[in-house]
């Protein structure tokens, strides 16, 4: 039985819900993360059988900072499931800013999965970086970064959980990511084409570290089956550039510098500002 801790996991039909349901009739300890306490009672109703609702805007640097604080209150973790996103802004839409100045899109998709995995200690034992197909169409110059639409933040999804696993790698901790597919979901729409299913099966695995998934680090998932960038077609394989290990670097000094949070190789002190 695990602690398995999926941010994100507010709304009904989202893949947050779905997978903790799918890890809890497992046997897990399942926790969920809203925004706010409405969407925490949100959450609580669609998902009775989690063992506790954190509440935590990612919307803001604080926010996450907040939601750290509390998972390193109830730790240990053995999984931690990013999952939370802001989705992809309508033709025309402004990016919105949060009270800070800063793209809130950038914040929640990109920042608060660094935020976290930076400050949670000890760390989880597996880390799962939920990202998107749609990554491939994202830029991988890491240009004007705060203005970054989804695609890019879906590729910096990749590059964090590349990274991770690379530094975390002498802590025993396995960090992966994956691409759900394009599922109905709110974000998905209804029509959406791909199979739920296999998207809730790859959390799952990645959130056990179970089967196929079983000591795998550093890998891009789709459908329960790890991807290369060599492989063909839209979902089943990642931008090649992702592998570029200055690249993964280049973005983690861009996110410090930003955040004020170092990433973990550097703490001497444990305490969050
Ligand atoms: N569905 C697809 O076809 C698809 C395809 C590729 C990738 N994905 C990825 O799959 C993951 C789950 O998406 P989904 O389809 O299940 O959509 P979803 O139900 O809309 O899930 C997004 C979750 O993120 C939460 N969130 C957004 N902003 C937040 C903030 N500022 N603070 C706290 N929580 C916040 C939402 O909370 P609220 O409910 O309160 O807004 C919601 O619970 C995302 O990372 C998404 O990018 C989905």
């Amino acid at each position: 039985m695990a602690r398995i801790f999926i941010t994100g996991s507010s709304d009904r039909l989202g893949l947050g819900i779905r997978s903790a349901r799918a890890l809890i009739k497992r046997g897990h300890d399942v926790y969920l993360h809203a925004r706010n306490s409405q969407r925490a009672q949100d959450a609580r109703t669609a998902c009775p059988g989690a063992k506790d609702v954190f509440v935590a805007d990612l919307a803001s640097v604080e926010g996450t900072k907040s939601l750290a604080k509390q998972l390193n209150q109830t730790g240990p973790w053995d999984a931690i499931a990013h999952n939370a996103a802001h989705p992809r802004l309508a033709q025309g839409v402004t990016n919105p800013k949060n009270k800070d100045g800063i793209p809130v899109l950038f914040v929640v998709n990109t920042l608060a999965p660094y935020i976290l995995t930076s400050l949670v200690n000890p760390p989880a034992k597996r880390y799962v970086f939920v990202s998107s197909g749609m990554h491939k169409g994202g830029d991988p110059s890491l240009l004007n970064i705060q203005q970054c639409n989804y695609s890019d933040s879906k590729l910096h999804n990749v590059l964090l959980s590349f990274w991770f696993a690379r530094r975390l790698a002498d802590r025993g901790v396995l960090s992966n990511a994956m691409s759900p597919g394009w599922v109905a979901t709110r974000m998905g729409g209804s029509s959406a084409p791909d199979d739920i299913d296999a998207a809730v099966d790859t959390y799952v695995l990645l959130a056990e570290g179970s089967g196929v998934a079983e000591g795998e680090t550093g890998k891009y998932w789709y459908q329960t089956q790890a991807r290369s960038s060599s492989g063909t077609g839209h979902e089943t394989s990642y931008l090649k550039e992702l592998d570029d290990e200055d690249l993964q670097d280049q973005l983690i000094e861009t996110l410090e510098k930003i955040s004020g949070v170092k990433p973990p190789e550097y703490f001497t002190n444990w305490d969050i500002d």
